[in-house]
């Protein structure tokens, strides 16, 4: 299967079994929003346990708060959204079809990548065990000639982007010769600028000032509260703000299922440290972050740092940790030294002092801060990629099966009675009624053993009880391991804590 049919298998597959809906389907739609069902809620809710538990629980100089999606239209004039929040948008005549300039331009690069790669692996094969790749990739003339292009044109554009040149972003494609993918024709229009943010109106305040955003980001709720968190919680520098919300983009180039939506939802922390600490800080963020990933377990090979090339004017660090998805490595999160450029457009717009006095230099300061911004929803998609599975069994039947983490998995374990009488259900129901304060249990009695085993892959329900005939007389069941198959008898009094140390969320957060 290449990566783009298992990419639409799996957007099937999130369908069929209630992950992920297209929002308003009945209506055919809209365009890049979605909906998630009753297990991609689960899902979902189990990742931002384990975000807010590893980032405010366990650092005790990190506090939550859940601000308003609404704000004070003078925010977004004092953050930039308002001026600068742009994409750069280019149409094809002929197709009608809008893009991202800068995304056709990467995609192309991508496209000289994979002719790399592709090079490489020629080689690879020709040269078997001596092959040395390092000495192929800087002496290959092929792979020589495409990374001077893939240089050449990474340097426009950087270039183009840092300076909104907008004429020379559409001169590179029309170097490159880009064609649209739809028309295949290289008729485009100039490029523009395209504001993200939608707006709507609010009926209580002045005319003037009627007109509100919905916001693009989380962290701004959370610089404007600075003042009242650092105060109410007596917080001393370095320390965080953390909250997970909605923002909303009105994105152009929206693909690719829920990596890009117009409604999506984020999991930021703004770490506010002294002038001059940032850059250790950004180091030790971007460490703790990619460990917390890593927990996971869905393989380390997977994730990778991206250094920006393009440090917007007010950050003097930024990296992405990028995952690879079937559509290649793609970002999940960045994190960003901020300088005090929030903070001190605030106090400028506001008329309020954005100031912390630090009692241990005797100083008062506008605090810098290292912020660390991750899609949950892109999360979310990581992880049914990673766990996404089609298996061919040793019997010849195949099965797909989700391994998911079992402290995320959406439903921890299934209660299957044998059969459908002989009391068998009533024992079940019983164990049920014992567990389901403790997980999150499915009980099901419909059909054969097998298919109910089958239904519990599909979903990535770690571990299925099975209570039999024998159950009733020796008070043991049969635990099935979901990713081995393998299966085991142990009491129905140590049930409860087998599963505990399974599935708990302790044993994700004992690895940071
Ligand atoms: N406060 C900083 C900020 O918002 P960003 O890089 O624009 O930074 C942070 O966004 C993260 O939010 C991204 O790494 C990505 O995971 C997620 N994100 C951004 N736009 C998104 C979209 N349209 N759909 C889904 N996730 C998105």
């Amino acid at each position: 299967m290449t990566q783009e049919e298992l990419f639409k298998t799996l957007t099937a597959h999130a369908k069929e079994y209630g992950f992920i809906f297209q929002s308003s389907e009945i209506y055919d739609g809209l365009g890049a929003v979605y909906d998630y069902g009753q297990m991609g809620v689960e899902l979902k809710n189990n990742i931002k346990k384990y975000w807010w538990e590893a980032m405010v629980h366990l650092n005790e100089n990190i506090v939550g708060i859940d601000s308003a999606i609404f704000m004070h239209p003078k925010v977004w004039e004092a953050s930039g959204h308002l001026s600068a929040f742009n994409d750069p948008l280019i149409d094809n005549r002929d197709s009608k079809k809008r893009y991202r300039a800068d995304v056709l331009i990467e995609d192309y690069m991508a496209k000289l990548e994979e002719r790399m790669n592709k090079e490489v692996e020629k080689g690879r094969r020709r040269f078997g065990e001596a092959f040395d790749e390092e000495q192929f990739r800087t002496t290959n003339p092929n792979v020589l000639r495409n990374k001077a292009k893939w240089d050449e044109v990474n340097t426009r554009m950087v270039e183009a982007l840092n300076s909104d040149n907008l004429a020379e972003l559409k001169q590179i494609i029309m170097d490159c010769e880009i064609a649209c993918p739809i028309s295949g024709t290289r008729n485009w229009t100039d490029v523009r600028q395209f504001n993200l943010m939608f707006s709507t109106q609010l009926g209580t305040i002045s005319e003037e000032a009627s007109t509100i955003y919905l916001r693009p980001e989380t962290a701004q709720g959370i610089f404007v509260n600075f003042l009242n968190v650092q105060k109410s919680a007596r917080m001393k520098v370095p320390f965080g703000i953390a909250q997970i919300g909605k923002a909303f983009r009105n994105e152009i180039v929206a693909r690719q299922f829920i990596f890009r939506m117009r409604e999506f939802e984020q999991m930021e922390m703004q770490f506010f440290v002294r002038p001059g600490s940032e850059l250790e800080w950004f180091e030790k963020w971007k460490e703790a972050r990619l460990a917390w990933y890593k927990a996971l377990g869905l393989g380390d090979e997977k994730y990778r740092y991206h250094d920006h090339d393009k440090l917007a004017h007010y950050a003097n660090a930024a990296t992405d940790i990028e995952f690879e998805f079937p559509f290649g490595f793609k970002e999940l999160e960045g994190i960003h030294s901020r300088t005090d450029f929030d903070l001190a457009q605030h106090q400028q717009f506001s008329g309020r002092k954005m100031q912390y006095f630090d009692p241990e230099t005797g100083e008062s300061y506008v605090p810098y801060v290292v912020e660390t911004s991750i899609g949950l929803d892109r999360t979310f998609l990581a992880i049914l990629s990673a766990a996404y599975c089609e298996e061919k069994l040793e019997n010849g039947e195949e099965r797909v099966v989700l391994r998911i983490p079992p402290a995320i998995a959406p439903v921890k374990l299934a209660v299957l009675p044998l059969v459908r009488k002989d009391s068998l259900p009533e024992k079940a129901r019983e164990i049920m009624n014992e567990l389901k304060y403790d997980f999150n249990c499915q009980y099901d009695e419909k059909d054969s053993i097998g298919r109910r085993y089958r239904r519990q892959d599909a979903i990535g329900t770690p571990f299925c009880i099975t209570i039999d005939h024998d159950t009733l007389e020796d008070n043991c069941v049969t635990i099935r391991y979901r990713d081995t198959m393998e299966q085991e008898r142990v009491p129905i009094v140590s049930l409860r804590s087998i599963m505990e140390k399974k599935v708990s969320l302790r044993s994700l957060l004992e690895k940071l």
